[in-house]
C-alpha cells in the first residue's frame, strides 16, 4: 500500500460548468489538492461523454473550458494531475481487463444505466454498450492510478460501490493488487436548481455559470422558484420547502443567514430582496473565479492544451506502471 493518499475524480464534459459542479464538487476538489498531503488526479471524462455526446467539436472545445475552469477555482496543475481521459490509453485496457470480472447483471441493475435506458427507449433512440459499460470504465479510471479516496457526488455512489467490488474482486483472484477505495464525501453536497427541481444541472434554465456576470446572476435570481404558497409580500413564507432559501444555507452566513430565514417566516422580508442578498453573494463567489479565468485566457488559447499534454504524460506514467501489473498477472502480458 502507498503510504500518500491518492484521491481521484473526473467531470463528464457536457456544457459549461455551473454553480452545482462547484459548490458540489469543484471547492472541494481544489482544498484536496491545498493540503499537500494527497496525490490528486482530476480528469475530464471525455470517453465517458461518448456514451451521450456525438458532436466532437463540442467535445473539444468542452473539454478545454473544463480544464480553465479547474485552475480558476484553485486547482494548481503543477500540484495536481490534470488530464483528459483519453490522453492515457491504458485506461482503455484496464477497461477491458476489469469488464471481464464484472458482472452484467450488476451493470443492468446500475441506476444510472436504468435512467439512461428507459429515456432512451421511450425517444426510441439506441441504447449503446457504452451506457452499460460506463461503470466499468470509470472503475478503470479509479484503479489505475489506484486511487484510495473518491471525491463524488452521491449520484456516482453506486458506481462506486461497484469499483470496490472489483478491486476486491481482483485482489482475491490474482493476488493484492488494488487499494479499495472510499468514498470522500465531504463537503459534497447537492445544490437545488433554480427552477425548484432538487438538483442543479439537470434541466437546462435552473443553473447559475460560473461565467455569468453579476447581471445575469440578479436576473437569473428574480426568475428563481420559491415557497409557491408564498403569493403576495405579505404572506409569511416556509424556508424549508423554498430552493432559494436551500441556495442560502449553502451560499450565506452569520447574521444575513439568519436575517433571511427569520424574515421570511413573518413576511418580514420579501422575496425580492431575499433573491437581491444571494445574488450578490453568488457574484462574490463568482468573481474572483471569473478574474482568474481572464488571467489565464490572456495567456492564449494553447494554455489548456499545454496543460493538459503535461498531466496527460504524469497520469499516463502512473497509470501504465499498474496496468502492466495487472496484465501481467492475468497472463496477458504485452510480448
Ligand atoms: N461519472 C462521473 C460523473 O458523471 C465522472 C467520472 C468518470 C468519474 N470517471 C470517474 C468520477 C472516476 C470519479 C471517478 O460525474
Amino acid at each position: 500500500m502507498k503510504n500518500k493518499d491518492v484521491v481521484l475524480s473526473g467531470i463528464r464534459a457536457t456544457g459549461s460548468l455551473h454553480l452545482g459542479n462547484y459548490l458540489g464538487a469543484m471547492k472541494f476538489f481544489a482544498q484536496l489538492s491545498q493540503d499537500g498531503t494527497k496525490d490528486c488526479f482530476f480528469f475530464i471524462a471525455n470517453l465517458h461523454t461518448l456514451t451521450t455526446k456525438t458532436d466532437p467539436e463540442d467535445i473539444k472545445r468542452d473539454l478545454k473550458e473544463i480544464v480553465l475552469d479547474y485552475v480558476s477555482i484553485g486547482i494548481d496543475p503543477n500540484v495536481a494531475t490534470i488530464f483528459a481521459q483519453s490522453s492515457v490509453p491504458e485506461t482503455c485496457e484496464l477497461n477491458w481487463l476489469l469488464g471481464c470480472l464484472a458482472s452484467m447483471g450488476d451493470l443492468e441493475r446500475m441506476p444510472h444505466f436504468k435512467d439512461k435506458k428507459d429515456k432512451k427507449e421511450a425517444k426510441r433512440e439506441m441504447v449503446n454498450a457504452g451506457l452499460l459499460t460506463y461503470p466499468v470504465l470509470m472503475a478503470a479510471d479509479i484503479l489505475g492510478p489506484q486511487a484510495n479516496l473518491v471525491p463524488v457526488g452521491e449520484d456516482q455512489y453506486p458506481h462506486v460501490e461497484l469499483t470496490r467490488e472489483l478491486a476486491r474482486r481482483f485482489n482475491t483472484i490474482y493476488g493484492e493488487t488494488f487499494p479499495v477505495p472510499d468514498l470522500l464525501s465531504g463537503e459534497a453536497i447537492r445544490v437545488p436548481g433554480l427552477d425548484g427541481t432538487e438538483k442543479m444541472g439537470k434541466s437546462d434554465y435552473n443553473t447559475i455559470d460560473l461565467s455569468d456576470s453579476s447581471d445575469v446572476v440578479r436576473k437569473k435570481m428574480a426568475k428563481a422558484m420559491t415557497d409557491p404558497s408564498r403569493k403576495k409580500r405579505s404572506d409569511p413564507g416556509n424556508p424549508s420547502v423554498c430552493n432559494v432559501y436551500a441556495l442560502h444555507t449553502l451560499i450565506s452566513s452569520g447574521e444575513e443567514l439568519k436575517e433571511v430565514l427569520d424574515g421570511c417566516k413573518v413576511a418580514g422580508i420579501g422575496c425580492v430582496d431575499c433573491k437581491n442578498i444571494i445574488a450578490k453573494n453568488i457574484t462574490n463567489i463568482l468573481m474572483p473565479i471569473q478574474q482568474k479565468r481572464a488571467e489565464l485566457a490572456a495567456k492564449g488559447p494553447d494554455l489548456p492544451l499545454e496543460i493538459l499534454h503535461e498531466g496527460g504524460k504524469r497520469a499516463r506514467r502512473t497509470i501504465s506502471v499498474t496496468v502492466n501489473e495487472v496484465k501481467d498477472k492475468m497472463g496477458v502480458p504485452s510480448y
